[in-house]
């Protein structure tokens, strides 16, 4: 992620209500939004009262997120699954696809062990993740317009031009590039990679972790997944 134009090509969408209306289902009060970006989640989060720890690596993203509007009461932390404290949320979540940066059977076997150390019992763990079956990269690879977005400190256009390099095993591999849309230089230019778990890959990891009471709902809609969906969000109950 680019923190400079993250929030600019991630506008609000059907995947963010969905999470808001999933959480009010659920009655909890402390929350850890892990991956949680430029906090373009954990903002609104905030504001529906929730105790809420913001984790994510990118120290660049926590700064973003800090600057924005009703987030004195979040607890940011530069960190990963390994910062989050044990026994002390009624909720961790991974919103936008967070699942898919856990590229090594190690990296996602610590996160799963990690959140679960750090749920209350009957705590919550919801995220989201792209169907490999929907092969959503077909789509990516056919678009070949550069997004736009407005440098915030110099009000520079910027394009962002993606390449791709495609797949090693499930692990799918593609680079974003920042242009100053006039002068035509680089701005910033980062290596992104993704990996494809299956449903029922997910689904036996999360019951290996210990996890319980695992629904799968399709494509930010109250139903059960199918083989079909794009996404799936995953509930499941410690
Ligand atoms: C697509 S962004 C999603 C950001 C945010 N959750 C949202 O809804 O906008 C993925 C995020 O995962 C973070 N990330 C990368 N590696 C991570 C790790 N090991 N643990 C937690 N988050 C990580 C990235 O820094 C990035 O902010």
């Amino acid at each position: 992620m680019i923190p400079l134009v993250y929030d600019q090509v991630n506008g609000w969408g059907k995947d963010d209500e969905f999470f808001l209306a999933l959480l009010k289902k659920i009655d909890i009060k402390t929350m850890a939004d892990l991956g949680c970006g430029t906090g373009r989640l954990t903002t609104y989060f905030a504001q529906q009262g929730y105790q809420i720890t913001a984790i994510d690596p990118n120290e660049e993203a926590i700064h973003v997120a800090k600057s924005k509007p009703h987030t004195e009461n979040v607890t940011w932390i530069v960190g990963d699954s390994s910062n989050l404290q044990t026994a002390a949320y009624d909720a961790v979540i991974m919103t936008a696809n967070v699942a898919q940066v856990f590229l090594t059977e190690e990296s996602w076997h610590h996160l799963l062990t990690d959140v679960y150390r750090a749920l209350k019992p009957g705590g919550h763990f919801i995220f989201d993740t792209r169907n490999p079956l929907a092969k959503v990269w077909e789509k990516w690879q056919l678009d070949d317009t550069p997004d736009k977005a407005i440098d915030p400190e110099t009000d520079d256009p910027l394009e962002i031009w993606t390449t791709y390099d495609g797949f090693t095993n499930d692990v799918f591999t593609f680079y974003e590039t920042v242009k100053n849309a006039h002068t035509k230089e680089d701005v910033v230019r980062l290596k992104m990679q993704l990996i494809f778990r299956e449903k029922e890959t997910i689904e036996h990891n999360l019951l290996q972790a210990g996890f319980s009471a695992i629904n799968i709902y399709e494509d930010w809609e109250f139903e059960q997944a199918t083989a079909l969906a794009n996404s799936f969000v995953f509930h499941c109950i410690k």
